[in-house]
């Protein structure tokens, strides 16, 4: 009977539909899990970017070296360059009122810098 036919026809399109269905959800579980990992930021630790960031020498130099800008990853530049260019900084925070580094956070934040330069 024709009707008969065309009723399997419907049900199996059906099936076929869920399938389909099935596959779009997976296909697109699987590219935001792509795109979450490829920009993976984790707001509970915004500097994970950085090499050792756990350590008490990278938390001072991310307190100290932050208020202003982004902190800069320490590979940028070589030991020395950092030197001086803590140095410019120092005039920075002069400019805007911002407290001096003390020795302790000086000698942590640079030895920090030292440590991973380029
Ligand atoms: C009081 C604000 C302030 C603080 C604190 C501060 N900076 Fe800066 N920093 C600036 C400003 C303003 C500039 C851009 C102008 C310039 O180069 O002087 C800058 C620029 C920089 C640059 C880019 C320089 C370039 O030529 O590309 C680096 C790297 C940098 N800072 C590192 C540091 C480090 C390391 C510390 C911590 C010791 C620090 N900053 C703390 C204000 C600050």
């Amino acid at each position: 009977m024709a009707w008969v036919q065309w009723l399997s026809l419907i049900v199996n399109w059906g099936s076929e539909m869920k399938i389909v269905h099935l596959l779009n959800t997976a296909l697109l579980a699987l590219l935001s899990a792509l795109v979450l990992n490829a920009c993976a930021h984790d707001p509970k630790n915004p500097h994970a970017y950085l090499p050792d960031a756990q350590t008490e020498e990278a938390l001072v130099y991310i307190e100290q070296c932050g208020g202003c800008h982004a902190v800069p990853h320490p590979q940028r530049l070589s030991a020395a360059a950092w030197k001086d260019l803590v140095v410019v900084m120092d005039k920075r925070r002069e400019e805007r009122e911002h407290e001096p580094l003390t020795e302790a956070q000086r000698k942590k934040l640079m030895s920090y810098l030292a440590e991973h330069a380029r």
